[in-house]
């Protein structure tokens, strides 16, 4: 069910229960990292497989401090610059998170989200939220709570209104070694500005690293739909008379906005059982690098 009430999610959070919540990044499946039984709710309703570690949320640096052994200066700039906000950082965990939480990894993956009334959540809770985007596995994440209803309704007791979510992409996830930053997964956050804080940083290519993300698959949210990456759509349709073709293209000039409205506009399209979508590249540049690697992951090669 759909709620505006903060309290009962709160109150079914302190319960073990799994409900959907709001961050400016993409909605939420979140539950007491505490509470065994109520992470493993997590997994069950979203499909996930277990190997696939989930992302610790809380509301400050101080909480942030009893998650992990200890944060380094470099970490430290993000942190400070970055938080409240779609940047996720991968640290060190503490004995304090269980090894169900990070899939058996030292490293557990921490954010700050920036969504007033997420935050507010977090506040009325003494424990952090885990909460992996409120979609099934390998399915598009959703930027609405009525997404997650369709998703999800009749087996959450709760999702938490929170508007449409603002960055619209997840967030950038980042692990710092030796001196530089190494970026797993491109999100809401851009290569650009992390260079701003540290020079040193680099996109992490899935078939070379030891530490795997979900969002590092090949296949990955990915519509029902073939989606097709072309260079020119017009030129497409002429050549397939015979298909029906669903556009996946944008009006706004500003990529930010665009990235607002991309899941949600593909998972609109998916739903409408064309025979293909199409679309064509951004400018790889910004946020339009992170919406080439969205891209790339859910089109069919
Ligand atoms: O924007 C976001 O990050 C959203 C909102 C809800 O905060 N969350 C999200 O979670 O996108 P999820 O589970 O859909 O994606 C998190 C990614 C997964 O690919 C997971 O494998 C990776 O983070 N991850 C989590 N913990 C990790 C760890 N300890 N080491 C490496 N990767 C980790
Ligand atoms: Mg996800």
């Amino acid at each position: 069910m759909i709620t505006n009430n903060i309290e009962l999610v709160v109150d079914a959070l302190k319960q073990g229960d799994c409900v959907g919540l709001p961050t400016e990044t993409v909605y939420g499946l979140g539950a007491n990292a505490f509470n065994k039984k109520a992470v493993e709710k997590i997994f069950s309703i979203k499909g996930r497989p277990k190997k696939n570690p989930l992302i610790l949320h809380t509301h400050s640096l101080k909480e942030v401090k009893k998650l992990v052994k200890s944060i380094s200066p470099i970490a430290h700039n993000l942190a400070n610059f970055y938080w409240p906000g779609p940047l996720t950082i991968l640290l060190n965990k503490s004995e304090l998170v269980s090894d169900l939480i990070t899939a058996g990894s030292s490293k557990v993956a921490i954010r700050i989200p920036n969504h007033p009334l997420f935050l507010e959540v977090l506040k009325s809770v003494d424990f952090p939220i885990a909460a992996p985007s409120a979609n099934p596995y390998q399915r598009i994440s959703p930027t609405s709570a009525q997404q997650v209803d369709e998703y999800f309704g009749d087996q959450l007791p709760y999702i938490l209104e929170g508007g449409k979510a603002d960055c619209g992409l997840e967030s950038t996830i980042v692990g710092i070694e030796k001196n530089t930053i190494l970026i797993y997964r491109q999100g809401g956050i851009t290569i650009e500005s992390l260079k701003k804080i540290h020079p040193n940083v680099e996109i992490v290519q899935s078939e070379k690293s030891t530490v795997v993300t979900s969002g590092m698959d090949l296949k990955h949210y990915a519509p029902q739909t073939k989606l097709l990456i072309v260079e020119n759509i017009n030129y497409f349709k002429k050549q397939n008379p015979h298909l029906n073709v669903g556009i996946l293209d944008f009006k706004e000039i500003d990529n930010r906005l665009i990235a607002k409205d991309f899941y949600q506009k593909l998972y609109d399209l998916d739903k409408q059982n064309f025979d293909v979508i199409v679309t064509k590249k951004f400018k790889d540049k910004g946020i339009g690098k992170a919406l080439n690697d969205k891209l790339n992951r859910a089109s069919t090669k």
